[in-house]
């Protein structure tokens, strides 16, 4: 298959990219740094911003389905990263006839979501740095749900909770909505929508993803991604 992958150049894109090359697929990796990514066998790089309908329409050309990886910083402003570019990849997908969407989202996504047992999660953490830090994020990631969700295209809406990284592929878990767990590792992540795209069990919904089988180290954590989201 040759796949789209979106936000390639990003900690979650690039294991998607590596995975995908490992399982046999083509690759086209859209980035908007051009020289972010080498080309090598299999990968073909397209620079296109994501939020820009004409390089998207372009760099979509000949492929069979997309997977986004996209993502923005927390601000105080308005975000429109996720909503603006859904607009432009389901348009494009729509305008070449390419049919199977999956993107990332987050478990923040879902209103009922509180993993339990995660008492200083979901008291503390949660509402500090998911919902006031990153509500002008989370409100948009749910602009492209919706968005996603109102057009005809085979999409499955994938739902990581707090991300971090291992270097391998672990038992991690699915659930249709959201998954009842605090943390999903980065290669857990890609390889459930690889999966997903293989396996077809959530078309048209939201896939909850954990792991559950390591811990990320909380501190390193919070020090690691609260630097990147500066
Ligand atoms: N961090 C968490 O705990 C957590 C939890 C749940 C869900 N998520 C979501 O999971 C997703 C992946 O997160 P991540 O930390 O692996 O990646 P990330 O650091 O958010 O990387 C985002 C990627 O999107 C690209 N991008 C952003 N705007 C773009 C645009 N207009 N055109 C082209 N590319 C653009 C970035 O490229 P540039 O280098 O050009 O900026 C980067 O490659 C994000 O949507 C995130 O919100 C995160």
């Amino acid at each position: 298959m040759r796949i789209a992958v979106f936000g390639a150049n990003g900690p979650t894109g690039r294991r998607l990219t590596d995975q995908a090359l490992a399982a046999g697929h083509e690759v086209v990796a859209v980035t908007r740094r051009a020289g972010s990514l080498a080309a090598r066998p299999g990968l073909t790089v397209a620079v296109a911003d994501a939020t820009d309908p004409v390089a998207v329409s372009a760099a979509l050309d000949g492929t069979d389905a997309v997977l986004s990886a996209l993502g923005a910083r927390f601000s105080k402003d308005t975000i429109t990263t996720y909503s603006a570019s859904a607009t432009a990849i389901t348009g494009a997908m729509a305008h070449h006839g390419i049919e199977r969407l999956l993107a990332v989202s987050s478990s923040i996504a879902d209103p009922h979501w509180r993993p339990t047992g995660a008492h200083f999660f979901n008291h503390v953490l949660d509402p500090l740095v998911n919902r006031r830090l990153g509500r002008t994020l989370h409100e948009d990631m749910r602009r492209m749900e919706s968005l996603i969700r109102a057009t005809d295209l085979e999409w499955t809406l994938v739902r990581p909770s707090g991300l971090f990284d291992h270097p391998a592929v672990t038992a991690y878990r699915t659930a249709e909505t959201s998954a009842d767990g605090v943390f999903t590792a980065r290669a857990d992540l890609a390889a459930s929508m690889l999966r997903e795209l293989a396996e077809r069990r959530y078309v048209r919904t939201a896939m909850g993803v954990i792991t559950t089988a390591v811990k990320p180290n909380i501190a390193k954590l919070i020090w690691n991604e609260g630097m990147k989201k500066k």
